[in-house]
């Protein structure tokens, strides 16, 4: 859920045309078949108004738990779930890469200020890592954290401010997404994810992040599913995630 009453707060407070433009912004690419399925050929309308029919509203389920605990966190923090088909084409990586390209680069001349964490979830991680390299300086340096479940590593331009988690036995990210230049060893979700539990809190009290970080990789997941879907129900590594967002928006605030 969106953080509504901070929203209509940010809009009365600043006049209308910087009303958008939030601290942090959050960007996020779901995992192969997560839900919505079938866009490959939508608009970017179309894809929302898909999206938003499921509670993941297209962020996938790990990346819109992390997200909700962001905004838990920061409460002024808005989000965008990269927009691309999240298939087995072996196009849709590429269609992920460029979409987020385009959002991060429209909204960086929007808002000068804004700061932002990319992050991804499976091929939503392979997104991430390639659109990384792809970025000018003048944006990555406002990246201010990368957070990946069952993805690759961080690569060398984030290296300082990127985690990639990966649970005991997810073998995807265990084998370090060896020799996939595309997606086939990737691996859906498939309907599994439209099942997963969705546990709301009932008051939306914020993480205790007062803890030591834990170790990026090697959790074990609690849930009878596999290692590499476990994450959103697990929560070991959304909850991480989110600290560490935290952490490292403080640092730069
Ligand atoms: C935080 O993450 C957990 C675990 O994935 C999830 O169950 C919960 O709904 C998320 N949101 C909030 C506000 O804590």
């Amino acid at each position: 859920m969106l953080p509504i009453a901070s929203l209509l707060l940010t809009a009365a407070a600043v006049p209308a045309v910087q009303a958008q433009c939030s601290p942090l912004h959050y960007i996020f690419a779901r995992a192969t078949t997560e839900p919505p399925t079938g866009v490959d050929n939508a608009s970017p309308e179309e894809f929302e108004e898909v999206a938003n029919a499921f509670w993941s509203k297209g962020y996938g389920a790990a990346g819109y738990s992390i997200y909700d605990n962001v905004t838990a966190l920061i409460p002024d923090t808005t989000g965008y779930p990269v927009h691309y088909p999240a298939s087995f084409r072996p196009s849709s990586p590429d269609r992920g890469v460029e979409d987020l390209i385009n959002h991060i680069t429209t909204m960086s001349q929007q808002c000068p200020e804004q700061k932002y964490v990319l992050g991804g979830h499976s091929q939503g991680g392979v997104v991430t890592v390639n659109a990384i390299p792809q970025l000018p300086e003048e944006i990555l340096s406002r990246v201010i954290a990368v957070t990946m479940v069952g993805s690759p590593d961080c690569p060398p331009e984030v290296e300082d401010r990127c985690r990639s988690y990966c649970n005991k036995g997810d073998f995807i990210c265990e084998r370090g997404f060896g020799g996939i230049g595309g997606i086939g060893g990737i691996g859906g979700i498939g309907g599994r994810s439209m099942r997963q539990r969705r546990t709301v809190l009932n008051a939306r009290q914020a993480l205790d992040c007062s803890g030591e970080e834990p170790p990026e990789k090697g959790h074990e997941a609690e849930g009878g599913q596999s290692a590499h879907l476990a994450y959103n129900e697990d929560g070991f590594y959304v909850y991480a995630a989110a600290c560490y967002i935290q952490k490292q928006f403080q640092g730069v605030a």
